[in-house]
């Protein structure tokens, strides 16, 4: 893995794909043996953009019956929140009187968190859990319950593996720190 360039900034290795799919087979286990035996069908909420590549790692790892939907949220612009979230795409399927599994690419702020499980309260979603790949716990403001963690990193701007800068690096299998200068 060497040093890479997106739009204006350099960015360098920081956790390697291998290590990603660790975290996604942990974060599965723990899914797998608390909806192990459910009798109704969780929805698996896919964020977009972001959530894409570990929302497909997930699934493929989660044995009980589940629904795929997605919605797209955004607040970022460059490499900081904007503290405004908005919904950019409608929710894909109802969520009314349904357990949905929001699943995220990273909790920062928690600001997306926040909005997406308001939303989903006001649809009339029966229970939301937050299954996040990444968190920041230097960045995090809001203190919504996040209930499966794959790992915490410090508060850097990070991408790939998802995750992008102004929409670059997202189809990068590795994920990418902020190089310091
Ligand atoms: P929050 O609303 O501040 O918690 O941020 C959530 C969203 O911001 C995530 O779903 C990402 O799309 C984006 N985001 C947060 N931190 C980063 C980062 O380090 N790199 C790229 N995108 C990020
Ligand atoms: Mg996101």
């Amino acid at each position: 893995m060497d040093k890479i360039q997106l739009h204006d900034k350099f960015f360098v290795p920081c956790i390697p794909n291998e290590e990603i799919l660790k975290f996604i087979d942990e974060l599965a286990a723990k899914l797998n043996a608390d909806f192990n035996g459910c009798v109704d069908v969780p929805i698996i909420l896919c964020i977009l953009n972001g959530s894409i590549p570990f929302t497909g790692e997930l699934l493929q790892r989660i044995n009980f019956p589940c629904q795929v939907a997605s919605t797209k949220m955004t607040s970022y612009v460059g490499t900081s929140t904007t503290g405004e979230v908005k919904q950019d795409l409608p929710l894909t399927c109802s969520v009314k009187d349904r357990r949905v599994i929001i699943v995220e690419d990273i909790v920062d702020s928690g600001y997306t968190i926040q909005a997406m499980k308001k939303i989903l309260e006001r649809e009339g979603a029966s229970e939301t859990r937050v299954c996040t790949l990444l968190f920041k716990p230097g960045a995090y403001k809001t203190g919504e319950k996040i209930d499966y963690i794959g790992k915490e990193i410090p508060n850097d701007f990070i991408v790939g593996f998802g995750l992008d800068y102004d929409e670059l690096g997202r189809n990068l299998p590795d994920i990418y720190i902020l190089e310091q200068n």
